[in-house]
């Protein structure tokens, strides 16, 4: 058993493609222990995406996922972190392969919907970023 911290960054909440996402991510068998809506400040997704900090995309990136709402979620399955990666598609929706989330809604490289986790140590480190024990269910 594995978890992973999922976002529906602003551009898939104002865009209404909360519902999609899920839907994707239940058929998938990934069960949601966790979810809720939150509007990150802007220090709150600079502390989020530290590890991008010297990247030219950084000021741009924090500026749009502190923009709007955003779901942010916990996804619970085997291997949850691969599957849910697999489900969103590349980074870059160009590249990302038919029928991933990243494919089929993404409008820039930027704004590409979705968030996961890429791996067990960034995963504990996201999770605990948004949620503490209590609110993880099951
Ligand atoms: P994420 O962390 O959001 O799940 O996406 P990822 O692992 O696929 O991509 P990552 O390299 O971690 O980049 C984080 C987010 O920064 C934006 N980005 N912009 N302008 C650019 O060249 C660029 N590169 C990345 C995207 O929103 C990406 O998801
Ligand atoms: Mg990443």
């Amino acid at each position: 058993m594995q978890r992973t911290l999922a976002i529906v960054k602003p551009d898939g909440v104002s865009r209404s493609l909360i519902g999609e996402v899920i839907k994707r991510q239940e058929a998938s068998g990934l069960k949601i222990v966790a979810a809720k809506l939150v509007r990150m400040t802007l220090a709150q997704a600079e502390g989020f995406y530290a590890v991008h900090r010297d990247k030219p995309f950084f000021g741009s990136l924090t500026a749009f996922m502190s923009s709007g709402p955003a779901l942010v979620m916990v996804l619970e399955g085997d291997d949850a972190i691969a599957r849910w990666r697999e489900l969103m598609g590349a980074t870059n929706y160009k590249e990302a392969a038919p029928g991933t989330i990243r494919a089929d809604f993404a409008t820039d490289i930027e704004r590409n919907v979705v968030h996961g986790s890429d791996a067990p140590e960034t995963a504990a480190f996201e999770i605990g970023y948004f949620f503490n024990c209590f609110e993880l269910v099951g």
